[in-house]
């Protein structure tokens, strides 16, 4: 199959850093030492070597790593020729060497098919990725990769500056990357939010330090990263070991200890997919006398269910829905999986198939008083919580944020 040159620069999860961020980044990766060997993976037009080199001058040893011929050939065209360029695929990339310095914005994407990951050009080596890097975990994220295989060639002591999405702060996913990263060194984490334009990413800065211990997490968002005051550390944990990161403080631990984790009360568990429903043979397109639709996210809002309208497309019978989910037929309370990390949910009283949304199951000898429960779950108080700690980290609210949530022994005892 043949990519045109922007195709093949999105599969292979292209996106521009903007040059202030550079400039940010270039700061950050001062050199400790007059000659530092100095390393940009997936460097594309090498734009950091060449900041790098304007702020440091030019007595520093700098080589770019890039995959793509086409990008690499224009790149030699216009850089300083003592630049050194390889062409690689930088996860397979067979090196010896040793830097003081790696700086750079990785790829980002979920190998796998189109146009559900739109890594699908490098899905034939995901094994050999899988078998060399022993962060990857779970669907995992090219940008998780290269993040372990350049802390892997820092010198000890060496700096690593990334640009990268916020996700690996709380994903699951990522959970032996942060164990990996907090093993190895010092991680300072600047949040700066949506500063790609036109991509819907909300990013972090990670300043790595090799042999150093700990983790700082700095609010640097709204361009107060172009300003170049010296933050001070909004989360300070001087004994990290690779716990989520998030913008913790005095009032959300107080809060925390204030009820109990609602994944204790609660098993929390997801919809019937849409394949189990196919499979079924239980619904239908067209529906029949008694049928009801099945719901989908666009039915739920904070204390109400749209119990009329069928955004699936599916109708089947309410009384077949606990041949999906046993849970369906308990009165029990929805919450949604798409909202950012706003908590919407409501009750279920009827009893209807999901085909989407988590759904809150009292663990045994639990006992709910669900219309406190919703209210609360709803509440201010409980948003203003979540967005604190998270912000804009994930495109939705997880299971593992939802599983901490304190519950108030008023909602459940
Ligand atoms: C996120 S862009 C970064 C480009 C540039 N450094 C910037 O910040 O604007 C990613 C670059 O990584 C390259 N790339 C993707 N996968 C790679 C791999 N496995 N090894 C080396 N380079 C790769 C792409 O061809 C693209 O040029």
């Amino acid at each position: 199959m043949r990519y045109d040159q922007t195709c093949m620069r999105r599969s292979l999860g292209f996106v521009e850093t903007p040059h202030k961020m550079v400039q940010f980044m270039v700061a950050l990766a001062a050199p400790q030492v007059p000659q530092s060997t100095v390393l940009e993976p997936a460097c594309g037009d090498a734009r950091f070597l060449t900041a790098f080199t304007k702020a440091y001058g030019k007595a520093h040893s700098l080589t770019g790593v890039e995959i793509d011929a086409h990008t690499l050939q224009q790149t030699k065209a216009s850089i300083d020729p003592t630049v050194r360029l390889i062409q690689a695929d930088f996860l397979l990339w067979e090196t010896t060497e040793r830097f003081d310095v790696i700086i750079g914005n990785p790829p980002y994407g979920i190998v796998g098919d189109a146009p559900h990951y739109p890594i699908h050009i490098l899905k034939e080596r995901k094994g050999e990725y899988k078998r060399r890097l022993l962060t990857w975990h779970g669907k995992y994220n090219l940008y998780g990769a290269f993040l372990e295989k350049a802390v892997r060639l820092l010198k000890p002591e060496g700096k690593l500056v990334f640009i990268l999405p916020a996700t690996w702060l709380v994903l699951d996913d990522f959970i032996r990357l942060r164990r990996f990263l907090a093993e190895h060194g010092q991680l300072e984490v600047f949040y700066v939010g949506r500063v790609f334009p036109k991509v819907n990413v909300s990013a972090v800065v990670l300043r790595f330090t090799r042999g150093k211990r700990g983790m700082r997490l700095y609010d640097v968002a709204e361009d107060k990263w172009c300003t170049h005051i010296a933050p001070e550390p909004a989360v300070c944990r001087p004994d990290y070991a690779g716990e989520l990161i998030r913008f913790e403080n005095d009032r959300t631990h107080a809060f925390e200890k204030s009820g109990t984790p609602l994944g204790e009360l609660f098993a929390i568990r997801f919809a019937a997919r849409s394949p189990e429903f196919r499979k079924s043979g239980l619904i239908r397109i067209t529906p029949r006398m008694g049928d009801v639709p099945v719901l989908t996210g666009r039915n739920l809002s904070a204390g109400q269910i749209d119990y009329e309208t069928c955004h699936s497309g599916w109708w089947m019978r309410r009384e077949d829905a606990p041949r999906l989910r046993p849970f369906y037929a308990e009165p029990h309370l929805v919450v949604g999986h798409t909202k950012g990390t706003r908590l919407v949910c409501a009750m279920d009283w009827r009893g209807y198939p999901w085909r989407e949304e988590y759904h809150l199951v009292p663990r045994a000898g639990v006992r709910v008083d669900w219309h406190a429960l919703e209210a609360y779950l709803n509440s201010e108080t409980v948003q203003k919580y979540l967005y604190t700690l998270y912000r804009d980290f994930t495109p939705h609210l997880t299971k593992t944020m939802l599983a901490r949530v304190p519950i108030l022994p008023v909602c459940a005892r």
